[in-house]
C-alpha cells in the first residue's frame, strides 16, 4: 500500500506521528459530529424546542468546524512538505545527472531524463500529498467509529465489520492489475518523451532526407499507444471506484435496513440508530478516499521509482577523466572482457589484462589477428563494442576521450601525413617547438638525408612522400614530444628497411623509457626490447608474458617466431 522508497524519504517517518494524531482529531470530531447532530434531530422528533437543543446544535457545529479545521492543517502541513521535499529531490536528482555526464544520459534517453526531472517530480509531490495523509487515515479513521458504533450498536458494528475485508480484498485485487497497467502506462509516457525530444532535435537532418512526415507518423503512433495506455488505466480505476462504492453502498443500506426493520419493532432507540446510520457512510469515507486516488498515486510511485532508478546509478561507470592522465610508476590499467567487433564479426574478443607501472608491451600475431584493433581501442580511436576499462580504479566504457588521447601519442600503422609544411607536420604534438628541436627529431628518424626544406609543403597538393618517409615523419614527430607518458605505436618500422630500422631503433628504445608503451609489431628483434608480450590469434589472447617466458612455454609463440624470423 505504502512503498518502502516512500519511508525513505527524508521527514516522512517524522511527519508520520502528526499525521497520526491528526487522524484521531479527525475520527473524534467525525465521531462528535454525527453523535450531536442525531441528538439534536432526536430532541426536535421528541418536540423539544430549538432553544432546548441549542447546546447540542452548538456542539455539533464545532466538531463540524473542527474536521474541516484538521483537513486544513494537515493539507497545509502537507504542501509543505511536499513541496519542499520535490524541490530537493529535484536538486539532487539534478546533481546526479550532472555527475553521471552526457554519457548516462545517452544511456538513460535525453526525453525521459527530461521528463523525470520536469514531470517525474511533480507526480512524486501528488504522490506525497496523497498518499500520507490517507493511508494513516484508512487504518485509524474506520477503527475509531467501529469502536463507537459497538457501543451504539453492536448489531450494525458487526455488519460493518464484516463488508469491510470484503471491500478491501476486492481493492486489493484491482490494485494489482492497475499498478502493471500504470506501469506500462509510465514507459509508454517515457517512450513517447525520448521519441519526441529524438525527432525533435533532429529535425533539421528528418526534413533534409524528406522524413519528417514519416517520422510525423510515428509520433502520432507512439502518442496513441500512450493514450490507450493511460485509458486503459483508468477504465480499471473507475471499475474500481465503482466496486468500492457498491460494497459501501451495500453495507450502509444493510445497515440502515436492519436499523429501520428494529425501529419500527421499538427494539431500538431512535438516538443510537440515527447516529449509526450517520457514522456508516463515515465508517467506508477513508477507504473511499484513498481508492479514489490510489491510481492517481500509482504514477507518482513510478516516478519515484525511476528517479531512484538514477540516483542509484554508479557515476563511476559514465563518469568522465578527472584530468589529464599522468601515466606514472602506480598507475593502473585494467581490460576487462573487452571486446571489438567490426560488422562482419571479425576484430578482438574478451581480452583482459591488467597493467601497472612503466611497461613495455609489444602486441604480435599473425596479419589480422587484432593488434590494430585492440591498439586503436587503447588509443582511444576506436570505441569497444563491449567490456569496460579501469582506469585507476576510475571504471570507463571506453577510452575515447580527450583527456586521454591528450597524454598520449599514437603512430597508427597508416601514418597521416597532412596537407601542411614539413615542420608543422612535424610539430603535430607540440606546436610549439623551435625548428632547432624539429631539426633534432628529423636526425633522429633519420629524415636528415631528405632533400627537404622545413618550410616544404607536403601531403596532399605537396611533395609526394614514400611510405618509408612518412613513417620517419610520423616517427619525428613521437621524438619531438615530451610529455607524453602512454605511446601507441602500430607497426611504426615496416615500410624500412632492415639498416634503416636498426639505426633508428636505437633512437626509440631511449623514447621508450619511463613510459607506458604499446608496440605492435612484425619484427622479432623488437621483442626481447619488450618488457611483456601479448599475443593474439583471430582477436583473442593466446598468450601473456615476457619473451622468454613465452618462447619457452608457448608452442603457438614459437611458431609464430619462426614464421617472423
Ligand atoms: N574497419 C574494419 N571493418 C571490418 N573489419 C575490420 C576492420 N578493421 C579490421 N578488420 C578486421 O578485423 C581483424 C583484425 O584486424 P587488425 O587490423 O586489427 O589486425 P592486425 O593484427 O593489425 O593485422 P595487420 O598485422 O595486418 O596489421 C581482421 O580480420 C580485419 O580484417
Ligand atoms: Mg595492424
Amino acid at each position: 500500500m505504502i512503498d518502502k522508497s516512500l519511508l525513505e524519504l527524508p521527514g516522512v517517518r517524522k511527519l508520520f506521528p502528526l499525521l497520526g494524531l491528526l487522524a484521531f482529531f479527525q475520527a473524534v470530531a467525525i465521531a462528535g459530529q454525527a453523535l450531536f447532530l442525531a441528538a439534536t434531530l432526536t430532541g426536535l422528533w421528541e418536540r423539544k424546542t430549538m432553544s432546548q437543543m441549542a447546546y447540542s446544535a452548538f456542539a455539533f457545529f464545532a466538531f463540524f468546524m473542527l474536521r474541516e479545521l484538521v483537513n486544513f492543517i494537515r493539507q497545509k502541513i502537507l504542501d509543505k512538505f511536499a513541496y519542499h521535499l520535490a524541490q530537493e529531490l529535484r536538486e539532487n536528482l539534478l546533481k546526479k545527472i550532472f555527475k553521471l555526464g552526457p554519457s548516462a544520459i545517452e544511456e538513460l534517453g535525453t526525453g525521459t531524463t527530461a521528463a523525470t526531472v520536469i514531470s517525474g517530480i511533480d507526480l512524486v509531490e501528488n504522490y506525497i500529498k496523497l498518499v500520507l495523509s490517507k493511508v494513516l487515515n484508512m487504518m485509524l479513521i474506520p477503527v475509531f467509529i467501529w469502536l463507537v458504533v459497538v457501543v451504539l450498536d453492536w448489531r450494525s458494528a458487526i455488519i460493518l465489520l464484516i463488508t469491510f475485508p470484503l471491500a478491501i480484498v476486492f481493492m486489493i485485487l484491482l490494485g494489482y492489475t492497475a499498478q502493471a497497467r500504470a506501469a506500462r502506462q509510465y514507459e509508454s509516457f517515457q517512450l513517447l518523451s525520448n521519441h519526441f525530444l529524438d525527432s525533435l532535435r533532429g529535425i533539421a537532418t528528418l526534413k533534409y532526407f524528406g522524413k519528417s512526415k514519416a517520422y510525423a507518423n510515428s509520433i502520432h503512433k507512439t502518442s496513441e499507444e500512450f493514450r490507450t495506455a493511460t485509458m486503459a488505466t483508468l477504465r480499471l480505476a473507475m471499475l474500481n471506484n465503482f466496486a468500492l462504492d457498491f460494497f459501501a453502498t451495500l453495507s450502509i443500506a444493510s445497515v440502515a435496513l436492519f436499523l429501520g426493520l428494529r425501529l419500527m419493532d421499538s427494539h431500538i432507540l431512535l438516538f443510537p440508530a440515527l447516529a449509526t446510520l450517520i457514522l456508516a457512510p463515515e465508517y467506508f469515507l477513508p477507504l473511499r478516499e484513498f481508492a479514489s486516488d490510489y491510481h492517481a498515486t500509482l504514477n507518482g510511485k513510478n516516478a519515484l521509482a525511476s528517479i531512484n532508478d538514477v540516483m542509484a546509478l554508479d557515476e563511476n561507470i559514465f563518469s568522465e577523466l578527472p584530468e589529464k592522465v599522468k601515466w606514472s610508476e602506480d598507475s593502473e590499467l585494467k581490460l576487462k572482457q573487452l571486446s571489438k567487433l567490426y560488422e562482419n564479426e571479425r576484430g578482438v574478443k574478451d581480452i583482459n589484462i591488467s597493467l601497472k607501472g612503466y611497461q613495455k608491451i609489444a602486441l604480435v600475431g599473425a596479419s589480422g589477428s587484432g593488434k590494430s584493433t585492440l591498439l586503436s581501442m587503447l588509443a582511444g580511436f576506436l570505441t569497444p563494442s563491449s567490456g569496460s576499462l579501469e582506469l585507476n580504479s576510475q571504471i570507463l566504457s571506453s577510452l575515447t576521450e580527450n583527456k586521454w588521447r591528450e597524454s598520449l601519442l599514437f603512430i597508427p600503422q597508416q601514418s597521416y601525413i597532412f596537407s601542411a609544411s614539413l615542420r608543422d607536420n612535424i610539430r603535430f604534438y607540440e606546436p610549439n617547438a623551435t625548428d632547432e628541436e624539429v631539426n633534432t627529431a628529423l636526425q633522429l628518424a633519420g629524415l636528415k638525408e631528405l632533400d627537404l626544406s622545413l618550410d616544404d609543403q607536403i601531403g596532399a597538393g605537396g611533395r609526394t612522400l614514400s611510405g618509408g618517409q612518412m613513417q620517419r615523419i610520423a616517427l619525428s614527430r613521437a621524438f619531438l614530444s615530451k610529455d607524453r607518458s602512454i605511446l601507441c605505436l602500430d607497426e611504426p618500422t615496416a615500410h624500412l628497411d632492415i639498416e634503416t630500422e636498426l639505426e633508428i631503433k636505437e633512437n626509440i628504445l631511449p623514447l621508450l623509457e619511463n613510459k607506458l608503451v604499446f608496440l605492435a609489431t612484425h619484427r622479432l628483434h623488437w621483442l626481447p626490447e619488450m618488457d611483456l608480450v601479448i599475443l593474439l590469434d583471430e582477436g583473442e589472447v593466446r598468450g601473456i608474458g615476457s619473451h622468454e617466458e613465452l618462447k619457452a612455454t608457448n608452442h603457438y609463440y614459437r611458431e609464430l617466431l619462426e614464421e617472423m624470423s
